[in-house]
């Protein structure tokens, strides 16, 4: 089954109100290539700002609280996010799973939180070099499925991103026989854990991707799109890796 490709930018904690200006072309792009979907992920901040600015692209949150509302102080709810404008949130990142101690269950409450608030929920999974070294990367992220996917809502309102921490931001990357094979393992974990629904979640590759290797990534089997992190600062670097999702 081919689905149809994401290209997610995420843009960490960085980013002002200046930097939205990024956003035009790649809205433009994003009208233009309708054979993908494409999302930017700002700092919560800017999410509202950047519905307005450019109302025909995604715009995503980075991570939200479980709960809808309540004594939560700093926190943000997935209803927060979808009155702001917000269309799909990434949860379970490993930035946050490290930082926070974001727990699978949690990861599971938020992803169900953002699907009950009516968006899409991009769940990240992904080992350490050292799990990786010790061959122990596909039982990682079995385990972090089984413990952090959501058990609600349709196909098109999961997505699940393959982030192996030691490529985030670092310019290395598994190679493309190794991502196969885990993306393979993720829709068959997928499949016995949600049944015939995970014929139609999207499994992306994060970690370094950039316009020199985005054609590569996005052809391989089970690559259904990418989150893209240092590339998605820079629309020229971004639209590239569009372009690439978007062909073939
Ligand atoms: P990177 O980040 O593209 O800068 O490696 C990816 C991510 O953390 O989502």
């Amino acid at each position: 089954m081919t689905l149809r490709k994401l290209v997610a930018g995420n843009w960490k904690m960085n980013g002002n109100l200046a930097q939205l200006a990024q956003l035009d072309s790649i809205a433009e792009a994003a009208t233009a290539r309708a054979g993908i979907d494409t999302a930017i992920c700002p700092p919560f901040t800017l999410i509202a700002a950047a519905v307005a600015r450019v109302p025909a692209l995604m715009i995503g949150a980075q991570d939200c609280h479980f709960e809808p509302k309540g004594a939560h102080t700093g926190c943000i709810s997935a209803l927060m996010l979808h009155e702001a404008g917000a269309r799909l949130a990434i949860l379970g990142h490993s930035e946050r799973r490290a930082d926070h101690h974001e727990s699978d269950a949690e990861v599971r409450a938020k992803a169900e939180a953002v699907i009950a608030a009516g968006m899409t929920a991009i769940v990240c999974v992904g080992e350490t070099e050292a799990e990786r070294l010790a061959g122990r990367a596909i039982e990682v992220v079995e385990r972090q499925m089984a413990g952090s996917l959501p058990a609600t809502g349709s196909p098109e309102t999961l997505v699940i991103a393959y982030e192996p921490i030691w490529a985030i931001g670092t310019g290395r990357l598994p190679s493309v026989d190794d991502i196969e094979e885990i993306h393979a393992h993720i829709r068959a974990t997928a499949t016995i854990l949600l049944g015939s629904k995970a014929a139609g979640v999207r499994i992306l590759y994060g970690g370094s991707v950039n316009p020199g290797n985005a054609a590569e990534l996005l052809h391989i089997r089970n690559v259904d799109g990418a989150l893209v992190g240092g590339a998605s600062l820079h629309a020229t670097e971004f639209l590239h890796i569009m372009m690439a999702a978007s062909q073939g």
